[in-house]
């Protein structure tokens, strides 16, 4: 019985093997503008990769769902759970470069992404006291992600052992409903407030919220490179 569930598990995973879904058109590992060429095939690819393949097991990055964010400051604390990111489907994609032979590799990109989650926050920003909880929205403008990671191949498929990443953003805005309870005056200055010093409050938030989202981003390429032979990816 466990000989024939093998030999049924395999059997699929073999039928993955190799079928890379027509709107992924390869570059040839011996292109001359090989980085361009890449580039442009995630650009063309790109939005359709994040609504996800279902028949690769490749979950959708738009929306992402990142669950629980904790930002455990003394100063401020902040839990967003239920956080769903949507957005990364419009990624701009501004520079890619690969090394073959070094098996490495260089993702630049921009999106402009949206975080809504239940949020409970409690602590201070500069000196200002801050309170509350309910829903939150936080739009993230020219969020800009760079992503260098290293891959190579094992049993012919290419595997990322590891990866490093930067982000800058152009500004945060956030909407947090029921501050402070409730109380309206309250709220509407410390909302302003926190919109006019977003950069204070996004050195908090961002580093959690970010790496999650990143990590979620490299789990599903993984997950393609695990699908598709690296020879199919870069004839
Ligand atoms: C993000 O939005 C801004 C302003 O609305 C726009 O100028 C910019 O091109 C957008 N960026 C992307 C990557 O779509």
């Amino acid at each position: 019985m466990k000989v024939l569930v093998c030999f049924v598990l395999s059997y699929i995973a073999c039928a993955y093997a190799g079928s890379l879904p027509s709107f992924i058109t390869p570059c040839s590992r011996s292109d001359p503008n090989l980085n361009e060429c890449v580039e442009k095939v995630i650009s063309a690819a790109g939005a359709k990769f994040t609504e996800g393949i279902p028949e690769l097991g490749i979950a959708p990055l738009d929306p992402v769902e990142l669950g629980t964010v904790v930002v455990n400051n003394p100063a401020l604390k902040i839990t967003f759970t239920d956080t769903v990111v949507t957005g990364l489907k419009g990624f701009r994609v501004n520079t890619y470069k690969i090394n073959p032979e070094k098996g490495k590799a260089t993702l630049d990109f921009t999106a402009n992404v949206t975080l809504k989650a239940h949020y409970d926050m409690n602590g201070q920003v500069l000196i200002l006291p801050i309170r509350g909880n309910g829903q939150s929205k936080i739009k993230i403008t020219n969020l800009n992600i760079v992503v260098k990671y290293d891959f190579e191949e094992k049993d012919g498929h290419w595997i990322v052992p590891s990866y490093k990443d930067h982000y800058k953003m152009d500004r945060a805005q956030f909407k947090f409903t029921n501050l402070f309870g409730g109380n309206k005056e309250l709220a509407q200055t410390t909302e302003r407030f926190t919109n006019e010093n977003w950069e204070i409050i996004m050195s908090e938030i961002a580093p959690p919220a970010l790496n999650q989202i990143i990590k979620k981003c490299v789990d599903q390429v993984q997950k393609f490179f695990a699908a598709i032979p690296a020879r199919e990816l870069l004839p």
